[in-house]
């Protein structure tokens, strides 16, 4: 495959009788001009390694005394450029180009309605074509005048060249023009009628743009113009090329050069300059080094690279995922206030073709006063999708141009974590994010218990008057004896005793929520348990809440204490998400189960607190023995 994701390039020839195809095929094979011709010349196949663009290139003769007009109908369709020929001192055959050939390639090969792509995602646009004058050594002068406005009637002429296939002049420049045209393609990028760069060609132009302004001051500074070269084409500009650039853009444009360096409109500028100046091959080689394709939407493979995730396993953001994401905060937290306000976010996400965070955040993530996502926010946010939907990340990832040297995809952003449930190991659990299902019947104080979790109170829940749109998650970085931890909490409602799907189930922790004023509310809870986590290796935590509003006895076998520690799980936590009254330690009870799965009380019996301090003990050995992802991490806890 060559460099442009083609297999090869099929170059065909047509016009009149003796204008000189057959001439110009054998002119270019043997170097010189061949004084006897046969009426077609055997298709040939020139390698990659001798064509400009490295793509193996056919080349096809057409002839009308030898072939008929299946013949020529067939190889049209083969074919992925024409060049078509007329003779310079043959009046009669430049009339035929516009009188047969043109109307014929155009029923044969019509253009597509939209973007050059059918509904299949075929390519169906219609065919490129070199227009060449051969036998240019019996005009003393050349006489492009008489083509230019048929290359101007005709969007699909590529080019016009005038050649000799007997003095040699402008052969190997017509076959590379016709292998460019299907290269690296004029329409996709420019309307000529209106010496202008397409409306998909700007927008993908622009996200480049905003992806190379690394500092996000709407300039590209000589250091960032330099990564973006390097990037594109493997090499830096000194100092001299970089001004010259400039020069040339404030020549022509008002506003292309600002005082930190070329602006968007200069990028473009320049941009237009390459084509019009026929070196589209350098901002398709940009495009393509974005991720877009020959209709410039970014590539599936772009977009999607090959991620295989295992049953039982999770995705979560490496160390370079992660300073990735940071750097993107930091540099479009403008005013440095440690959170991203709606235009800050907006800008971070423009590269995006949608912004894919909604007004929600606020009640998925910690945010500030105002709603706008702090640092932590933001990373519980981008963990919460990538546990979720990673495919989803691996989108947004590409949009917003991840890329570390070496690799060309957004995998090394990504890690795939194995369950850590199963086997009742006592090592420390080396994944970062947990999801927690926070489960029990309808009207328990759910919503509210994952809400307590950003900290929100039942009283600023009630006055927002946003129960029916409040999220399923919520996502929350928490310490862990010195570790950086996101909790996930999912908002499952039971509907009944046996009413939950093992999606339902399967988490790392279950905290399985009853009402402490209502005495028929635990009788749920505990037939939950007992039907669907007593035989697993889930950590499961019960957590009884209205607790201010004082316990009532429950109407069941046994008192919820006795119930645990009957089962070996921790005592029932007391929770109430009244202001004055909520309190973390219940997540960090949730977070330190998940992060720590073997643990359970069961190895002491008696009073939760002597529980809990031996869990400490043994967690803080733990800790000192592995601290990579604490280090990982440790960045986001000065967010
Ligand atoms: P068909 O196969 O009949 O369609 O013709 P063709 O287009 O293949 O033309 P061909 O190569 O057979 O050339 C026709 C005549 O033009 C021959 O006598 C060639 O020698 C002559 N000829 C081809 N190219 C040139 C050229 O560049 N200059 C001059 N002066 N004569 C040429
Ligand atoms: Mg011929």
């Amino acid at each position: 495959m060559g460099p442009f994701g083609r297999q090869d390039v099929r170059i065909l020839l047509l016009g009149e009788r003796g204008v000189g195809k057959t001439s110009l095929i054998l002119s270019l094979v043997s170097e010189e001009f061949p004084d006897v011709v046969p009426p077609r010349a055997e298709e040939i196949t020139i390698p990659a390694d001798v064509t400009p663009e490295q793509v193996p290139t056919h080349i096809v003769d057409f002839s009308e005394s030898e072939q008929t007009e299946q013949d020529l109908a067939r190889e049209v369709q083969r074919a992925d450029v024409v060049c078509l020929v007329y003779a310079v001192d043959d009046t009669h055959s430049l009339q035929q180009i516009t009188e047969r050939w043109l109307p014929l390639l155009q029923s044969l090969r019509p253009a597509s309605k939209e973007d050059g792509e059918s509904q299949s995602g075929e390519i169906v646009s219609a065919i490129p074509i070199i227009l060449v004058g051969n036998k240019s050594d019996l005009l003393e002068q050349g006489n492009m005048e008489s083509v230019l406005p048929i290359m101007n009637h005709y969007a699909e002429i590529e080019t016009c060249v005038e050649c000799s296939a007997r003095t040699l002049r402008n052969i190997s420049e017509m076959f590379y023009y016709a292998q460019k045209a299907v290269l690296h393609p004029t329409a996709p990028l420019y309307i000529a009628e209106d010496r202008e760069l397409t409306e998909k060609c700007k927008r993908a132009l622009r996200r480049i743009f905003a992806i190379c302004d690394r500092d996000g001051d709407g300039s590209l500074s000589d250091a960032e113009l330099n990564a973006f070269q390097q990037r594109c084409f493997g090499t830096s500009l000194q100092n001299r090329a970089l001004e010259d650039v400039r020069n040339v853009v404030r020549r022509h444009t008002n506003d292309g050069v600002g005082s930190n360096g070329l602006t968007l409109s200069g990028f473009l500028f320049l941009h237009r300059l390459f084509i019009q100046r026929g070196r589209h091959e350098t901002t398709w080689t940009v495009l393509r080094k974005f991720g877009y394709d020959d209709y410039l939407n970014l590539s599936r493979d772009y977009l999607h690279p090959p991620l295989r995730v295992p049953p039982g396993c999770n995705t979560e953001f490496s160390a370079s995922g992660w300073a990735f994401l940071v750097q993107l905060f930091e540099q479009h937290d403008k005013d440095k206030d440690g959170a991203l306000n709606t235009q800050e976010l907006a800008s971070l996400f423009s590269p995006c073709s949608i912004m894919p965070w909604g007004q929600n955040l606020k009640y998925s993530v910690p945010t500030n006063t105002q709603g706008w996502p702090t640092l932590k926010g933001y990373m519980a946010q981008w963990s919460l999708m990538t546990y979720l939907d990673v495919r989803r990340t691996c989108e947004l990832l590409a949009y917003l141009g991840y890329h570390t040297a070496g690799t060309d995809n957004q995998l090394s952003a990504i890690t795939v974590t194995k369950a850590q449930r199963s086997g009742g190991s006592k090592k420390r659990n080396t994944r970062t994010v947990f999801m927690g299902h926070v489960i029990g019947p309808p009207g328990v104080g759910k919503t509210t218990f994952c809400q307590g979790l950003l900290g929100r109170t039942i009283d600023e829940i009630d006055t927002s008057n946003l129960w029916c749109e409040l999220p399923r998650y919520v996502a929350r970085q928490l310490s862990v004896y010195g570790q950086s931890k996101i909790l996930l909490l999912h908002d499952v409602d039971a509907l009944g005793a046996d009413s939950l799907s093992p999606q339902q189930v399967s988490c790392d922790v279950a905290c399985l929520v009853y009402d402490a004023t209502d005495e028929h509310s635990f009788e749920h809870v505990a037939r939950l348990y007992l039907k669907y986590f007593a035989e697993t290796s889930i950590p499961v935590l019960i957590v009884a809440s209205k607790w201010e509003s004082g316990p009532v006895r429950q109407q069941y076998l046994q008192q919820p204490e006795t119930f645990c520690r009957k089962h070996r799980i921790p005592p029932p936590h007391g929770f109430s998400a009244k202001a004055g009254r909520l309190q973390s330690d219940v997540y960090i009870k949730l977070a330190t189960m998940s992060s720590f799965p073997s643990w359970r009380p069961s190895m002491l019996s008696g009073n939760s607190s002597a529980i809990w301090i031996r869990a400490v003990v043994g967690l803080a050995a733990a800790t000192a023995l592995g601290l990579i992802v604490a280090r990982t991490i440790r960045r986001l806890n000065i967010g």
